[in-house]
């Protein structure tokens, strides 16, 4: 059975697109007869706390010699990486907000990527001083934006400091493959969005289905997008940057 840890981070309940797109992922996958264990997560509703000094401080303190209240201030840490580390599959299904992840989903981030528990930290490696600690786990990126055109000589190139940072920090949540479906153009509502939304639903269906026959590799890779109709499509398998 695969463990699925499932992140909504929309602040929308009604209406909101990425959440109609992790439902409907877990929907197409439970359609198959394979029934996931599903672990629910929704820093959208209930925001994670900022970390502080204090918690700097615990997480840099070993184990060992951590006061009782240092033990309670990495508590909601401890169980975010637990529910990381459980999982099989990290579904996220975030907005662009002001052209990054909402402030809840980087709150999660912090509280995960820890010093001793998602990675190690020796000066002897060098330059690359940090290492992750998991490993072998897929992460499938949901995304939606208002605006469009973030790709490479698109109008909006640059811009986009969602899906670059998400994958940046999958490599500390474990993740060795990662799928992507975004659906753009949400604040035009006109037939780009139409387009955009079906295409996202199609693959969405596609990647569910595709994950639980184990298609999960790079044999699953989605062409360029060819139109203007298209372009809004990114469902691409983002290879992790490992070097
Ligand atoms: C606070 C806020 C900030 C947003 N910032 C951006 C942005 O910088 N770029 C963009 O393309 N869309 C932006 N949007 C639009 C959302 O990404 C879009 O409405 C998306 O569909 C929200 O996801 P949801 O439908 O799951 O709630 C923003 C929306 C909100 C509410």
């Amino acid at each position: 059975m695969s463990n699925i840890l499932r992140i909504d981070a929309s602040v929308r309940q009604a209406r909101s697109l990425t959440r109609m797109m992790s439902d409907l992922f877990l929907k197409k996958w439970r359609e198959t007869g394979s029934i996931p264990n599903v672990i629910r997560r929704d820093v959208g509703l209930n925001p994670p706390p900022a970390i502080s000094e204090d918690w700097v401080a615990a997480a840099f303190t070993p184990l060992e010699q951590r006061s009782p209240e240092q033990c309670a201030l990495l508590k909601t840490s401890d169980g975010f990486i637990e529910e990381v580390e459980q999982a099989d599959i990290i579904l996220i299904a975030t907005p662009m907000y002001n052209y990054g992840m909402p402030a809840a989903l980087k709150a999660w981030v912090d509280q995960v990527v820890r010093v001793g528990k998602t990675f190690t930290f020796d000066l002897a490696r060098g330059d690359r001083p940090l290492e992750p600690i998991f490993s072998g786990k897929t992460l499938v990126l949901l995304t939606a934006s208002g605006e469009f055109g973030f790709g490479r000589g698109e109008l909006n190139e640059g811009a986009d400091h969602l899906v670059p940072h998400l994958r940046t920090i999958s490599k500390y949540l474990g993740a060795d493959d990662i799928h992507h479906v975004g659906i753009e153009y949400q604040e035009f509502g006109d037939h780009r969005f139409d387009g955009s939304k079906a295409d996202a639903i199609r693959e969405v269906e596609h990647l569910a289905r595709d994950l639980v026959e184990g298609r999960s590799d790079s044999s699953y890779r989605m062409s360029a997008p060819a139109s203007a109709a298209t372009k809004s499509l990114h469902a691409t398998i983002l290879g992790v940057a490992r070097s």
